[in-house]
């Protein structure tokens, strides 16, 4: 899909995740969020020891290595080449036949081999505007076997136009104050400014549009949001 109207993925990764400093600090900040949930939810769609899996941003590596330990074949796509050496260097270490790191992203990652049984993205898919987010759907609902699975974790607003404002100023304020451990309100500032999170009202029809069914979405905060979606 690279044509001379297509973004150059690694120049809109969001510079940090760019940054060998801050991938260096990145799971500390980001904390380490249990895959369980994730591993429970995609074993009860019916995935199981001979699924394949794609972890699209998949970081460091914090749900693909689990994943890895209990899915047929695991592809972690990462467009970073910071985030790809920590993730390799954690594949080695585990010695798991199962994953696979490959250099990609959402608009350049080419699935081979059998169709993936689930794409599982989290805290990544608001790197790219919304024009782009359609797209990256569509391409994610071609690697997927009719029936497949989309987990999306993400920052999403669940708020209507009227009350943004007054959701962002509350949102900032109760932002944790430790850069190293948390996302603070300056962080939150700049995600809001320089990122591309988008409207659950616009997010949605999105879904919808590229061929999913929202089988759940939860959120958390009115921002921290988790969909499960069916391929059709
Ligand atoms: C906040 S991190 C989340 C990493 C991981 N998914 C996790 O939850 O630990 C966002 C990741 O998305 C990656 N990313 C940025 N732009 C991307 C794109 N166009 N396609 C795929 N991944 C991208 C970044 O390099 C970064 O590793």
């Amino acid at each position: 899909m690279e044509r001379d109207w297509t973004p150059d993925e690694l120049a809109h990764a969001g510079p940090e995740h760019l940054d060998p400093g801050f991938v260096s600090r990145f799971d500390r900040k980001q904390g380490h969020p249990d895959p369980a949930g994730d591993l429970d939810l995609l074993r009860s769609h019916g995935l199981s020891a001979d699924s394949v899996v794609v972890d699209l941003g998949a970081g460091t590596g914090q749900f693909a290595v689990p994943a890895a330990r209990a899915f047929g074949r695991v592809v972690a796509v990462e467009v970073s080449p910071a985030m790809r050496d920590v993730l390799r260097e954690r594949a080695a270490a585990e010695g798991l036949a199962t994953l696979e790191c490959v250099r990609g992203g959402f608009l350049t990652y080419e699935h081979s081999g059998p169709p993936a049984d689930a794409v599982f993205t989290r805290h990544a898919l608001h790197q790219l505007p919304d024009f782009w987010k359609v797209l990256a759907l569509h391409r994610i609902a071609g690697m997927l076997r009719p029936g497949g699975i989309l987990r999306i974790h993400d920052l999403v607003y669940d708020v209507p136009a009227q009350r943004i404002e007054e959701f962002v100023e509350s949102w900032l304020e109760d932002a944790p104050e430790d850069p190293a451990t948390g996302y603070t309100r300056e962080d939150l500032a700049e995600h809001i400014r320089t990122e591309h999170s988008t409207f659950r009202w616009l997010l949605e029809p999105m879904l919808t549009a590229t061929g999913f069914e929202i089988a759940d979405a939860s959120f958390r905060g009115s921002v921290y949001a988790s969909y499960t979606c069916v391929r059709r």
